[in-house]
């Protein structure tokens, strides 16, 4: 397309021989009254054309049910092109050949016998729409430069696919972009809700020039050179493997799937299994750090098979944040599903870190801060404590509403989740694992839930606000960073006793360096613990750990007691002293429940003078009849 002048004929005949495909003159099908008109000088008019565009959307339907063609038209207005299109929409590529007034104007006032009024032309300039998802030719180029670029775009297959064009999706889609990768973007189809997707979004934003943007999953597969590698961005859940089924026909040997969503590891393991079987690569990756961080760099865990690994680590580690030694946050997790089990427990401690945050801002309103004060009294605590979500909650409270008051006294107290506390949950349960601390924060959310019995019950019971609440900025920030500690240990003990149940031989120290930029729980806090998990995977043996452990101590226990003088809710924060009371206590009282399972259900018992492991069962006296 293009206006008059601009070389539509001589190009796309050129095109025609060099595609060996056949070449239609969109001015050969306009009805004999349009030819009238125009030799009048009358110019058409919208009614004019609909007959001939319709006609020549006729021509390429009936041309696509043989093989393909080229058809060349001015289609100067976009409503135009769509009744060219209809119907072909995924199936037609537009080319606009785009050159200034005076460069056509020239050209065809240097015609030998062709005159062109420049007003005719400039009429023509004036109504074009330029054309947001066509492939954009300078015609200051030869035409047989013109012919190479078209061919070299339209022949050359991309280097890597993006399939589901949500918000990750899309920022990774810009992200992989701007890295200078060929891509090719695929969004389904979906009449009246998901149309055109991939093509809008393209036209959006420059770095999309050269992206391929599909909605046929067979073109979007074609497109990509082989071996394909494809990040699937979608639903975690039926989702995936509905896309794997669409795709599998599509596939050749080798090629390389990576699941980016929030999946659970039990279940990537089943598809690395499944697609093993049909000789495609399977990777899962956890991807961290929302929308900015899919566009600006996030954090990636990927797992599956070294070999898979090796084919996609260039896009992945360079898309990825950086580290303090600009090191990509992105390395090979381990084997089957541990990549998504990593992002599971990212998320599990991002659980917790969120409910610490939640409670000391309670906590500090109780002591008649309004957010604006709050905001910065957790600014304050950025040298010592600087994170991601600290940063962010000190920014959401100084949020103001149209209203002028604070946003986040407006926002209904129930908290969501999509599902990756829960796993890491039922995953420390399945493991043995006491992650106590994700445990409250996923039930703290689940508790918010029950606002209206919260409302019915606050009625019948009294709070007790009058107990002394007297508590330093630096006592609340010791109390959150003591629970902090115990919330990291928590998350790489999970993270180790995985790794040695699945022998997935995960390198803590590497999981915490990527973890220091990119996604949710980036910390000064991660970056230290880069160096500690080198030479020990149990926090809590560390030296500087222990230190602080018993600096923060007694500050936690103070601020837990009168939290809980003044029954103001502090599951989290009061959970990590009672673990740390818990796994310190050499004799626990578990020899209660021991002797509790064997009196009533004879599960027997050790003895502590024997450690031969030998089980023991006593016939306990019978309890009176009256039990
Ligand atoms: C991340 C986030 C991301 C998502 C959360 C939401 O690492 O980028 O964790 O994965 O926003 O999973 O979790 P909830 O909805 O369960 O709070």
């Amino acid at each position: 397309m293009g206006v008059s002048g601009s070389g539509k004929s001589t190009i796309g005949k050129l095109l025609s021989q060099e595609f060996n495909i056949p070449f239609y003159d969109g001015d050969d099908f306009h009805p004999k009254e349009n030819i009238e008109k125009m030799s009048s000088g009358r110019p058409l008019n919208d009614k004019d054309r609909q007959g001939w565009l319709e006609a020549l959307n006729d021509l390429a339907l009936k041309e696509l049910k043989k093989s393909n063609c080229i058809i060349v038209c001015s289609a100067l207005k976009q409503k135009y092109r769509e009744i060219l299109i209809q119907n072909i929409e995924t199936q037609s590529e537009w080319i606009y050949l785009s050159g200034s007034f005076d460069l056509i104007s020239k050209r065809l006032n240097s015609r030998e016998n062709h005159f062109m009024p420049s007003d005719l032309l400039k009429s023509q300039f004036d109504i074009l729409e330029e054309p947001r998802d066509a492939l954009r030719v300078d015609i200051s180029l030869s035409p047989n430069e013109i012919i190479k670029t078209i061919k070299r775009v339209q022949t050359e297959t991309t280097e890597f696919g993006i399939f589901g064009l949500g918000v990750m999706g899309k920022s990774l889609c810009r992200n992989l972009a701007k890295s200078g990768f060929k891509i090719s973007m695929y969004n389904r189809h979906v009449v009246d809700t998901e149309v055109e997707v991939a093509k809008n979004f393209k036209t959006q934003f420059s770095e999309l020039s050269e992206a391929k943007a599909f909605d046929d999953i067979a073109a979007f597969v074609n497109s990509l050179q082989q071996p394909r590698l494809i990040l699937l961005m979608v639903n975690s859940g039926k989702t995936i493997d509905l896309v794997i089924e669409n795709l599998l026909p599509h596939l050749s040997e080798n090629d390389v799937l990576i699941d980016g969503g929030n999946s659970n590891y039990k279940k990537t393991k089943e598809r690395f299994d499944y697609l093993k079987s049909k000789n495609i690569h399977f990777i899962g990756a956890g991807v961290s750090g929302g929308e900015k961080g899919a566009l600006n760099g996030p954090s990636i865990m990927p797992s599956g098979d070294k070999e898979a690994y090796a084919l996609v680590q260039p896009y992945l580690e360079a898309i990825s944040a950086k580290d303090k030694n600009d090191l990509p946050c992105c390395t090979y997790i381990g084997s089957e599903g541990s990549g998504h089990f990593i992002k599971m427990v990212h998320n599990g401690i991002e659980y917790v870190e969120m409910q610490l945050l939640a409670e000391v801002t309670t906590i500090l309103e109780a002591l008649g801060q309004n957010p604006d004060a709050i905001s910065d009294t957790l600014g304050s605590w950025k040298n010592a404590a600087s994170s991601y979500l600290l940063d962010i909650t000190a920014l959401l409270l100084k949020k103001k509403d149209n209203d002028g008051d604070w946003l986040v006294k407006k926002i209904l107290d129930i908290a969501d989740n999509k599902g990756t506390g829960n796993w890491t949950t039922i995953a420390s349960a399945e493991l043995g694992v006491p992650s106590t601390l994700v445990a409250t924060a996923l039930f703290s959310r689940f508790i918010s839930f029950y606002k209206d019995e919260r409302r019915q019950l606050n009625k019948l019971f009294d709070k007790n606000e009058t107990s002394e609440l007297n508590l330093t900025s630096t006592e609340i920030l010791e109390a959150y960073q003591f629970a902090r500690i115990i919330n990291h240990y928590q998350g790489f003990k999970l993270i180790n006793e995985a790794s040695n149940t699945y022998k997935w031989n995960l390198n803590l120290s590497e999981i915490a360096r990527i973890w220091t930029n990119g996604c949710i729980i980036k910390s000064i806090l991660m970056q230290d613990l880069v160096e500690t998990l080198k030479y020990n995977s149990n926090l809590l043996t560390n030296t500087e750990l222990i230190d602080s452990v018993n600096q923060y101590k007694s500050a936690a226990k103070k601020v837990v007691q009168q939290s809980l003088l003044n029954d103001i809710a502090t599951p989290a924060l009061s959970e990590a002293i009672q673990f740390l009371n818990g796994i310190t206590t050499t004799y626990s009282s578990a020899n209660i429940i021991q002797a509790q399972r064997d009196f009533f259900g004879a599960h027997t018992y050790r003895r502590r003078d024997d450690d031969s492991g030998k089980s023991y069962h006593t016939i306990w006296d019978k309890l009176t009849n009256n039990y």
